[in-house]
Formats: structure tokens, C-alpha cells, sequence
């Protein structure tokens, strides 16, 4: 059984305790729910992979309440240093050298020479890591290869059964997940637009690369599948029209002609799209389904600010998948 608690004083240390003993707890972070265990803590860290239904090649993000914890396992260099006084606490994932003592297990680091860190803004999330007092490794809390979850009610309806407790605490503010960025060569590599946008890191990493949106091809990012955050029905993108028969993700005034709309941003702001889009393609899944609707349009978002976070998951919604 899965227990839903309440993210209060007492509900965080119930969520502590089960991470300390081994146990799989969702969380909210700024960004998306996490679905967290004792990263150092193997056995715990298969529950996720199992949980998630998750290949077992595709490493994990680990969490620290500061920077500080998160560079005991991490090396940090200048570049890192200061992308974490600029970005953290908040929606920015570092990749870096493992450092002598790192406490990661194999299994969250998929065997790599590498980790990923983050720590996440979000005084629950924080509380909980703080409370916690270890790494604790969290992908996005849905089965792998699903729509990301941006409430405790999204996690549920993916996991429910399948882990300890949810630690609910409403609503995620950022809703795209974190920017992550591969600081193990010689320049900073985009891996993964998100809620830090390219253009505020550049202000800090003038040079740094941009691979391209959807390819598999970087053996330095195997999580990147290119289908994934896949609703049900089929996604087809940049809609000028739309039939009938299609659900329509709308951005600013919506194209006429589908029974069922949701509209990321009437007014076209990025952060409000950003902050409804799990939401919307999980209802338009669900609710086009229901009334038998073949697809769901959706309307062009732009490219720039938090744009390029939400085309990415866009287009990789919008992949062709093994079924
Ligand atoms: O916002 C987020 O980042 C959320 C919240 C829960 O923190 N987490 C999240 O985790 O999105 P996940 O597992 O869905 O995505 C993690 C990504 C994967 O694409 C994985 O391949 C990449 O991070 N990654 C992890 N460790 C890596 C490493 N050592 N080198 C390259 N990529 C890595
Ligand atoms: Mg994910």
C-alpha cells in the first residue's frame, strides 16, 4: 500500500524515516514529483528501477539540501562553483567527476565515471533532504518512459502500490524538470533543456554546447531516450488546424474546430505553459480517449526562455514508440 502524507512537520520525518530504512518515498520538487531512495543504498535503489519499470542503463539524479553535501560527491570545479551560487537552490542538474569518497551506488550512477547533482529549491523537498541526511537519488516519479508528474495525484495514478508514500506538497511551481549540463569535458554540454533556461546559462557558460533536441546519439546522456513523456495517443505537433476528431494542446488564442481544449498559456507566457504541460497532455490523454479522439494537435509554442524545455518534451511526446 502506498501511504499519502501530508507534507507537514510530521509527514516529512514519517517520508525521512522511510528513505533512511530503504523504502521508495515521491516527493514534489520545484520542478516535477521525484521518486526518491538512499542513492548509496543499492537494493533501495533497484526499488526505483523496478518501480519505474525503468532500463537499468539510465542513471539517476541524486539530491542534496545544499551544495556543499552535494561537492562531498561530486568535484566540483570554478565553472560548477559558480553555476551553483548562480542556480542553486533550483531547477539546474550538474554532471561531474565522482569524487574519492562518493557514497553513489553503481546502480544510481549506471556504472559511469560520473554523477549527477542537484539540489533542488522547494522548502518541502529541502526539509526532506535536510531531514533525511543522505543522497537521495530521484528520477521523475511515473513508469518510465510516461508524462512526468507535476502533482501527488499524478504519481498515484502511475505508482500507487508500487511505493512506500507520497509526500504531498500540491502543485509543482517550474513543471518542466531540471536543465541538466555535462561538466565532465573540456565545454559545458546542454544534456537536457529545463527549467534554468539556455539563455541564463550562457551568461555564465558563453560557450556552452547545444546538442541537438532529440538525438539519441550522446553516449554521455543514455537516459535520453527520444520517446518518452508519452501519452497514449498519438502527438502531432506545430498545428495550424486541427480536425474534429483531435484534442487540442493550445498556446495563446486557440485554433477553432477541436471539442476538447487545453490551453498551456491563453496570454503565451512560458512559465505558466511550462508549470500546465504534464498537466494538460495528461487530461487530453485521458479524456480524448474517453470520448475516442485519434490524436491530440498541438498548437506551436516558441523557441526561446522555458520554450526550448517545453518543445523538447513536446517532440519527444510526440515520438514514434515501441508499444
Ligand atoms: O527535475 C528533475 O531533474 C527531476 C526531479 C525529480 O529532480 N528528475 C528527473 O530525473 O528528471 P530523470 O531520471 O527523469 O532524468 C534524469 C536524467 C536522465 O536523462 C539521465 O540519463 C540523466 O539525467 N543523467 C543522470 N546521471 C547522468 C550522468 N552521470 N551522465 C549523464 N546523464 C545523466
Ligand atoms: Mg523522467
Amino acid at each position: 500500500m502506498t501511504r499519502r502524507l501530508v507534507a507537514d512537520e510530521a509527514g516529512i520525518a514519517v517520508a525521512a524515516d522511510i528513505l533512511r530504512a530503504g523504502g521508495l518515498v515521491a516527493f514534489g520538487t520545484e520542478t516535477v514529483y521525484g521518486l526518491g531512495a538512499d542513492a548509496r543504498n543499492a537494493q533501495a535503489v533497484a526499488g526505483i528501477f523496478a518501480a519505474k519499470e525503468r532500463p537499468a542503463f539510465n542513471p539517476l539524479i541524486s539530491h542534496f539540501p545544499d551544495a556543499a553535501t552535494a561537492f562531498e560527491h561530486a568535484q566540483a570545479g570554478e565553472l560548477a562553483q559558480e553555476l551553483a551560487r548562480r542556480f542553486w537552490p533550483g531547477p539546474l542538474t550538474m554532471v561531474l567527476p565522482r569524487t574519492p569518497t562518493c557514497a553513489i551506488s553503481d546502480l544510481a550512477g549506471a556504472g559511469l565515471p560520473s554523477v549527477a547533482v542537484r539540489v533542488p529549491s522547494g522548502a518541502v523537498a529541502r526539509a526532506l533532504l535536510a531531514r533525511a541526511g543522505i543522497p537521495v537519488a530521484a528520477p521523475s516519479a511515473n513508469p518510465s518512459g510516461r508524462v512526468s508528474p507535476s502533482t501527488a495525484a499524478h504519481v498515484l495514478a502511475g505508482l500507487e502500490g508500487r511505493i512506500d508514500a507520497v509526500l504531498d506538497s500540491g502543485p509543482c511551481a517550474v513543471g518542466v524538470e531540471s536543465t541538466i549540463v555535462d561538466l565532465t569535458g573540456a565545454r559545458p554540454v546542454l544534456l537536457r533543456p529545463g527549467g534554468v533556461t539556455i539563455e541564463a546559462l550562457r551568461e555564465i557558460c558563453p560557450d556552452i554546447a547545444l546538442p541537438h533536441a532529440t538525438s539519441d546519439a550522446r553516449p554521455a546522456a543514455p537516459g535520453r531516450l527520444s520517446s518518452h513523456y508519452a501519452p497514449t495517443l498519438p502527438v502531432r505537433l506545430e498545428a495550424t488546424h486541427v480536425a474534429a476528431d483531435e484534442a487540442l494542446l493550445a498556446f495563446g488564442p486557440e485554433l477553432a474546430g477541436s471539442p476538447l481544449v487545453w490551453n498551456l498559456s491563453p496570454t503565451e507566457k512560458l512559465d505558466e505553459a511550462a508549470a500546465r504541460l504534464f498537466a494538460g497532455l495528461r487530461f487530453l490523454d485521458m479524456e480524448g480517449r474517453r470520448r475516442g479522439l485519434r490524436a491530440i494537435a498541438v498548437q506551436p509554442v516558441p523557441a526561446h526562455g522555458l520554450g526550448a524545455a517545453i518543445r523538447d518534451r513536446l517532440a519527444r511526446a510526440a515520438c514514434p514508440r515501441p508499444r
